[in-house]
């Protein structure tokens, strides 16, 4: 499985409004749902689907619906600004949730939240999380929900960078990475640059 950075000019012009300092928190999540809906219609190219046979007004006729089930798992909080866009396109989808923090002093990934549908093992799931930085919270969301049975998972991110994506394929090579743009690194404190900023505070407005 390999990243792919999608290429599309209403994602570019609604990720540079979010990136902008002085965007307000209505526009910022406006704009991440938006762009969250985009990617979910890229992102959803290879969901199997069945063919049924179905009645229209005229004729019967064979036909065909999705055949899986879609589980978003965003990665708590900013994951949650991510889900909104999505299911109005996938209105069935389940939604699990995964809390983790980063020990300051081990820089390991701690989970203080884990609920995930017991339909995982079969479903298609697709974890949420604006910012791909180190990968770490990543890497241990996805031990997590492999944990539980998941086979086929997709990472789900609007900002990453190459040091983040190649933590996750190192730890996960089965996993594909979608990403709306792929930034220059990381500073000090591991923030993205040129990056949006904290994506939880300014979707939150905490800051
Ligand atoms: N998380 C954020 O919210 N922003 C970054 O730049 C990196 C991680």
């Amino acid at each position: 499985m390999g990243f792919t950075v999608l290429d599309h000019p209403l994602i570019k012009h609604k990720l540079t409004m979010m990136r902008k300092k002085e965007t307000s928190t209505k526009d910022f999540r406006q704009n991440l749902d938006e762009i969250a809906g985009l990617m979910a219609y890229e992102i959803t190219k290879d969901i199997e689907t069945q063919k049924i046979l179905i009645e229209t007004p005229l004729a019967q006729s064979m036909q065909e619906r999705i055949s899986e089930e879609i589980i978003l798992v965003p990665i708590l909080r900013a994951g949650l600004g991510m889900v909104d866009g999505i299911r109005q396109l996938i209105p069935t989808a389940k939604i699990g949730h995964i809390g983790v923090y980063r020990d300051e002093e081990t820089f390991e990934a701690v989970e203080y939240f884990n609920k995930l549908p017991d339909t995982i093992a079969d479903g298609y799931v697709m974890v949420l999380d604006p910012m791909l930085a180190t990968g770490v919270s990543a890497s241990a969301v996805i031990d997590m929900i492999k944990a539980a049975g998941a086979k086929k998972i997709k990472l789900v991110c609007l900002v990453g960078v190459m040091q983040g994506i190649e933590a996750v394929q190192l730890k996960h090579p089965d996993v594909d990475i979608v990403l709306a743009a792929l930034d220059e690194g990381l500073n000090e404190k591991n923030y993205i640059v040129p990056g949006l900023g904290d994506a939880g505070d300014r979707l939150f407005g905490t800051k």
